[in-house]
């Protein structure tokens, strides 16, 4: 399996420690991108990639190379410690250069791990919130690890093991979840928004053409009865509600 590591901190600590003891507990390649090298410049707010199209965004020959990277990959680890009760600023200026996901997701069949460290608190919170962006992605599934590093002297070893041997079993199986009921909701509420007059033409083009507009969810990810009907009746409301 080839993962892909995205390193949100700006030096090799205590994130980049629980990577490395992740690293022992997967059996593949790894490639590893320190997202402080990459001097992606801040996002300026110019709204481009969301309405124009993510190629007409000023520095998205920065961001191209690492969402390549991730579509090559069989899976994903991202990493960010606690900055004031959030993210590092170098996970949160490449969030954002990847806001267009959020209205065209497109990494429905891989899987991701979150590592999140801190001194004290905060990393629950932080997780919670790379997962969420992630699934935005499209991203199929989600797992956390997230610890508190003030004044413990050494990793907790097991449960990194127990948590890296589950995204390892996971990602190995090739096989894709089931989606969330929010993930379903949010999928149909860009599908609703293309199918209407969407001002946001790169929307509508990304929705039609990749046929999604035609689907209740990404169709290499099955739904079962329920969330199926689920998927329909969201999009029934939604298309009125817009
Ligand atoms: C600018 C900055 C802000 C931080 N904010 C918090 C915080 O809000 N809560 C907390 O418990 N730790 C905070 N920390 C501590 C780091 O989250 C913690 O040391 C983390 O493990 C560092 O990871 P690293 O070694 O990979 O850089 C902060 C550290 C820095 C440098």
């Amino acid at each position: 399996m080839n993962y892909l590591i995205i390193n949100g901190s700006p030096r090799k600590k205590n994130t980049w420690a629980v990577v490395e003891q992740v690293k022992k507990s997967l059996d593949g390649n790894f490639e590893e991108i320190q997202l402080a090298k990459e001097k992606i410049p801040l996002c300026n707010g110019c709204m481009k990639c969301i309405m124009d199209g993510e190629e007409k965004c000023h520095h998205f020959e920065k961001v191209k190379g690492i969402l390549e990277k991730i579509e090559k990959a069989d899976a994903v680890i991202i990493t960010s410690p606690v900055y004031a009760m959030n993210v590092s600023g170098l996970i949160k200026n490449f969030i954002d250069h990847t806001a267009y996901l959020y209205h065209r997701p497109v990494f429905f069949t891989k899987k991701a791990l979150v590592v999140v460290t801190t001194a004290g608190t905060g990393h629950k919170k932080v997780a919670k919130y790379m997962d969420e962006t992630l699934r935005h992605w499209g991203i199929n599934k989600v797992y956390q690890l997230k610890f508190a590093c003030g004044g413990k002297e050494s990793l907790d070893i097991k449960a990194i093991d127990k948590v890296a041997k589950q995204f390892a079993k996971d990602v190995e199986s090739g096989k894709l979840h089931s989606p969330k009921f929010m993930d379903i909701i949010f999928f149909n509420v860009w599908k609703a928004m293309a199918v209407m007059d969407n001002p946001i033409k790169a929307d509508c083009i990304f929705w039609h053409e990749t046929g999604l507009v035609n689907h209740d969810f990404s169709p290499e990810v099955k739904l079962g009865i329920v969330k199926k009907a689920f998927s329909k009746i969201m999009f029934a409301i939604l298309k009125r509600v817009m």
